[in-house]
């Protein structure tokens, strides 16, 4: 496992550098997100791809990137059921990197990681030089940048990756409406609640609402709706674009690159 110098330290500030609030994202929200499984499940469905027709894919993943791998829950899922793939893992927060470094232990040998600001123009070089990637993930990540980089990200992302290669986003998305938004803020904190009614100190499902209120990860998001990043995905040239699955704002989208020019899009 390779770890390349530590360089966005001293760049944009974030909350994700945070080690008390990692910690808290990785022990509470992330294990409260509702119906996380089945948003990993999806996503390694569509990696799969169809058993015939135009998204058979005959080989296993070989050459992964995780953006904003956190502490690499998407990658560990890919890993375990294509144990000879090569990851790349790019994440900013060397916390979020730490506790990746411990979930990936018995990958060793396949991963690399690099701390990276995937916003900074040098981002695309350094991970250039472990392209082209038949799969790239992402989970919960890319909806921290404005509508402008959403887009330079999904085009970088687009000229990473080989012919064929599939991008899946698990993402926080946009409500149609503010009273949709407030349907899924009650969800989520029924999840989170119901998440930690077995922990030693519990809390009641005020206590649960009030943190989830006021978050300090909430201040860095800026949603889209899924189908605005559908529409860029497909001006950006992937096919077979889609939103997989959606439960309130968790979306699972993403597309395909075309084989060759001229690859129809569907
Ligand atoms: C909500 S967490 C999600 C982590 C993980 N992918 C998951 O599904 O649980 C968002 C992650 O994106 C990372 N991140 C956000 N903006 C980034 C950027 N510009 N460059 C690199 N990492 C970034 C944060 O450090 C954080 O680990």
């Amino acid at each position: 496992m390779t770890t390349s110098v530590p360089t966005a330290e001293d760049g944009k500030r974030s909350v994700w550098k945070d080690s008390g609030l990692v910690d808290s994202y990785l022990r509470q929200t992330r294990k409260g997100v509702p119906l996380a499984q089945i948003q990993l499940d999806v996503m390694l469905r569509v990696i799969a791809g169809s058993k015939s027709g135009t998204l058979h894919r005959e080989r296993p993943v070989r050459n992964f990137l995780d953006l904003g791998c956190g502490d690499g829950i998407l990658a560990a899922t890919i890993l375990e059921k294509y144990p000879d793939a090569k990851g790349m893992l790019v994440d900013f927060s060397m916390p979020m990197i730490q506790a990746a470094l411990r979930k990936l232990k018995e990958y060793s040998r396949s991963v690399h990681f690099s701390s990276v600001d995937y916003t900074d123009p040098s981002w695309f070089d350094i991970v250039s030089t472990h392209a082209p990637f038949d799969v790239i993930v992402s989970g919960f990540s890319i909806h921290h940048q404005s509508h402008t980089v959403k887009q330079q990200v999904y085009t970088d992302i687009f000229d990473l990756m080989e012919p064929g290669g599939i991008f899946m986003n698990i993402e926080h998305v946009s409500s149609a409406t503010p009273r949709i938004e407030a349907l899924y803020d009650e969800y989520f904190i029924d999840s989170l609640w119901a998440n930690q009614l077995t922990d030693n100190d519990a809390q009641t499902r005020a206590q649960v609402a009030a943190a989830y209120h006021k978050r300090e990860d909430k201040q860095e998001n800026i949603l889209a709706s899924v189908e605005l990043q559908c529409e860029w995905l497909r001006r950006i040239g992937f096919v077979d674009v889609d939103c997989f699955f959606k439960i309130f704002e968790l979306a699972v989208f993403g597309g395909r690159c075309p084989e060759v020019s001229g690859d129809e899009a569907a």
